[in-house]
């Protein structure tokens, strides 16, 4: 059994290498090296890097791409993406090359509050904690106006405080609910520090409250923590278009549209379904989160909680055909920054919102939604037509041929060969072969 390591985080990164070298990889050079080869050599550059995080060994690459084309509420954009996966960009500028020429993407804002709570336990008369909440609500907001004076100079701060009896969740449990708005910062800081601040004031006011028994005094603060569940921070993106523009694949536009909109009631009515679908949706809008520099899990985790607000998993995205017009839509929580966290910090994030033309938060909403959509409706479109194999795997050939060490003449007379060809692993494999023969 390998022993625990004292003080890991205190060795320098090349002591951290070596130790996991030996401990874990046999003492492999070649593993060394690899981690080796990704440092930075612009020392100050590394360092950005690996001050981002604890026990930093070297760094992790992901292809950061351009769609361009995104015509979005009149505006032409070309949409920074950070993504492994092959086929995404390409079909995320496809759609936007589709909808550009029929209309382009109708994005709004439905909603901006963000939300925190203060969870704690009390074992008492409910009337009388009603009563403390009401008396000390004011004392909760004053006491964090130094945490907001600049929030609300910008045009943001705490919005509300509710009591909430939780009572019939779990005994003696209680929050404080508290609303924000946080304009172009995600908040994460913000949220945090206001109901931390929230939390001391409730409880010491309670060891003052006359009308509290001792043991009512007493109220437990288990955690201060925002929400990553923001439904009210909401935003719908739209397409539409008279059906005849969808003929596709010799699919009338009429067959088209009915189609696509069977394949959303599908995934509106199935959660195996759904999740797939939904994750396509996050194709979209993760590698652009990602890009520039927001936090992509508290997206994922509030997305799809969102999905499931009904109480049921279902389709974020739908679609309808009316009176000879489909539309294509979706609605989703976001909560991010444009301003704050590592978005003014990572050089590429920096880019990524310069390309985006510098949006507010609310714009960046805005943006990822409809980079989702996109991506959602390219996903569809394939699949109810060629399949998704046809163009995943065109755009997958270059991993096949990496993978078997093809070289650049080798990928040159290939990939002209598989542009009338189905792309398979086996197929290249045996095309390959058959080239070096
Ligand atoms: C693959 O990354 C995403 C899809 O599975 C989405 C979908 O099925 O709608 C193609």
């Amino acid at each position: 059994m390998i022993e625990p390591i004292p003080g890991f985080s205190k060795l320098t990164k090349q002591e951290k290498i070596q130790w996991l070298s030996k401990t874990y990889l046999a003492g492999n050079t070649e593993a060394e090296n690899i981690l080796k080869q990704y440092w930075n050599p612009n020392a100050q550059l590394q360092q950005l890097h690996e001050e981002f995080t604890e026990n930093t060994l070297s760094n992790y690459y992901l292809p950061f791409g351009l769609a361009p084309n995104f015509l979005i509420n009149g505006n032409r954009l070309a949409i920074p993406m950070a993504i492994e996966e092959s086929s995404v960009i390409a079909a995320a500028s496809k759609a936007a090359k589709f909808w550009g020429k029929h209309g382009g993407f109708k994005a709004e804002i439905l909603g901006t509050q963000k939300i925190g709570q203060v969870h704690f336990m009390y074992n008492g008369d409910k009337e009388k904690l009603e009563n403390f909440f009401h008396a000390t609500k004011a004392k909760l907001i004053k006491a964090v106006a130094p945490l907001t004076r600049n929030m609300e100079k910008r045009g943001g701060g705490v919005i509300n405080i509710e009591l909430r009896d939780k009572t019939s969740l779990l005994g003696s449990y209680h929050q404080l609910h508290c609303t924000f708005e946080t304009k172009d910062s995600m908040g994460a800081n913000f949220i945090n520090s206001c109901l931390e601040r929230f939390a001391e004031t409730f409880k010491a006011e309670a060891t003052t409250y006359e009308a509290f028994s001792s043991s009512e005094k007493d109220i437990e603060i288990v955690m201060s923590i925002l929400s990553n569940y923001v439904p009210d921070c909401l935003v719908r993106a739209e397409v539409s278009c008279p059906v005849e523009d969808l003929a596709d694949h010799g699919m009338t536009g009429e067959d088209f549209a009915a189609k696509f909109v069977r394949a959303l009631r599908i995934a509106e009515a199935e959660p195996f379904r759904a999740v797939t679908h939904n994750k396509g949706i996050m194709n979209g809008i993760d590698a652009v989160v990602l890009a520039t520099g927001n936090d992509f899990r508290a997206v994922e985790a509030g997305i799809h909680a969102y999905a499931s607000k009904d109480g049921r998993y279902t389709s974020l995205s739908h679609a309808d055909v009316r009176n000879g017009h489909f539309r294509f839509w979706l609605e989703i929580p976001l909560a991010l920054g444009t301003v704050g966290g590592l978005t003014g910090l990572h050089p590429l994030s920096k880019i990524a919102l310069e390309i985006l033309q510098k949006p507010s938060a609310e714009e960046l909403m805005k943006i990822v939604a409809v980079a989702g959509l996109a991506q959602n409706f390219a996903a569809v479109r394939s699949l109810i037509t060629t399949g998704i194999q046809q163009g995943h795997m065109k755009m997958h050939l270059m991993n096949i041929l990496n993978q078997l060490k093809a070289s650049p003449e080798e990928k040159e007379q290939l990939v002209s060969h598989f542009k009338s060809h189905n792309v398979s692993h086996s197929a290249v494999e045996e095309q390959l072969e058959k080239l070096r023969n």
